[in-house]
């Protein structure tokens, strides 16, 4: 890769990396599980978009644009009934497809619908697709597709800089093997699993004489495994530890107010069986709970006050550009409209998106 190249010299010609006016079409966290009961709505804001979400009696969580299509309402002071929610203002009621299906002072119903947005649950977390219709999964690893796994979510956090600034961490080879003195050589290969996906492996071997890779190196019964799995340029999903193990860390982050990062961290687990298999669990993710907030305090240190800009890429960042070269294929959206963006440096962002929808319909 030629890293004087003007295309990957810097991020300065990009249109969606560390852009705070833009996102990635996908998959974003709303809200954790257990802060949504049955009978429950709440406000969020995802990605400068005021929505409502709330969980009906059939315990399915629902997410509609947040205002009443009547007089303009905030459906959070409303009431869950049945799967449907019922404005406070004058009543009117909306089904969970946000079809209007009562009006208290008509005898008929008007033709309306809120816009409803597409929904999912999984890793203790309640999850909104941001266009019309999911064209991609909910993020998951490889690994963990047909399984059935244990999850803890560890922390939620604010960082001071853009999303990007963050989740590039995790292929960061420098960063690994000097402020995290990681005994590996990073040598990452890059996998496009799809649009909306990029997984990184390292396979090599860890570095001799290192205390820390000799400690391990009994537990491995071949060479370090670490895989990074990006999902919309927003959640990585990243492997690490040996064979036997397989620890998988979720870092799953939205773009707030500002250009700084809202974002969960989430560990996961291959569920065992039997009461030894699930107390083995339990200890796994407990004392991965603490191995990660460890890990994390430093990089909280370094997002509190970094002014990031990508300027100088040198060959060692190649994994990174790599990333970003896939982020910038992916069709983006403008942070609170959520319409297709567009902007001077990005004169024809339709044909993009029209080959990808032609290459997912043939
Ligand atoms: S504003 Fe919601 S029913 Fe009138």
């Amino acid at each position: 890769m030629n890293f004087n190249s003007p295309n990957l010299s810097s991020n300065r010609k990009s249109k969606t990396f560390n852009n705070p006016e833009r996102f990635i079409e996908g998959w974003y966290w709303a809200i954790s599980s257990d802060r949504l009961r049955v009978g429950e709505v709440k406000a969020i804001t995802l990605l400068g978009r005021d929505l409502v979400i709330y969980r009906g009696k059939d315990k399915k969580a629902v997410t509609f644009d947040a205002y009443c299509p009547h007089m303009g309402a905030h459906l959070a002071d409303g009431k869950v009934e049945g799967n449907g929610l019922r404005c406070y203002f004058h009543q009117w009621k909306f089904d969970s497809e946000g079809f209007c299906v009562d009006i208290p002072c008509l005898d008929e119903l008007l033709p309306l619908q809120l816009k409803a947005w597409p929904t999912a649950e999984q890793y203790g977390m309640i999850w909104v697709w941001t266009g019309e219709f999911p064209l991609e999964p909910l993020p998951f690893i490889p690994e963990l597709e047909a399984q059935d796994f244990d999850v803890t979510i560890i922390s939620q956090f604010i960082a001071n800089c853009h999303p990007h600034a963050v989740i590039i961490n995790a292929i960061d080879t420098q960063y690994f093997n000097t402020v995290k003195r990681v005994p590996v050589e990073n040598i990452f290969e890059p996998q496009e699993l799809n649009q909306n996906a990029i997984a990184f492996t390292n396979n090599t071997q860890g570095r001799k004489g290192n205390y820390l890779s000799k400690l391990i190196r009994p537990f491995y019964k071949n060479d370090l495994n670490y895989s990074v799995c990006y999902w919309y340029g927003s959640t990585s999903m990243v492997t690490f530890m040996p064979n036997f193990l397989h620890l998988h860390f979720m870092l799953t982050l939205r773009l707030i107010a500002g250009g700084k990062t809202e974002g969960h961290t989430i560990l996961m687990i291959k569920k065992r069986q039997g009461i030894l298999g699930r107390l083995y669990n339990r200890v796994v993710l407990s004392l991965g709970k603490v191995l990660s907030q460890d890990f994390l305090k430093v990089d909280a240190k370094i997002f509190e006050k970094i002014q990031f800009d990508f300027r100088t890429p040198v060959k060692t960042d190649q994994a990174i550009m790599q990333f970003i070269n896939h982020l910038e294929r992916q069709p983006a959206l403008s942070w609170g409209t959520w319409q297709q963006a567009r902007s001077l440096r990005d004169p024809e962002p339709r044909d993009n998106r029209d080959k990808w929808r032609d290459a997912l319909n043939d």
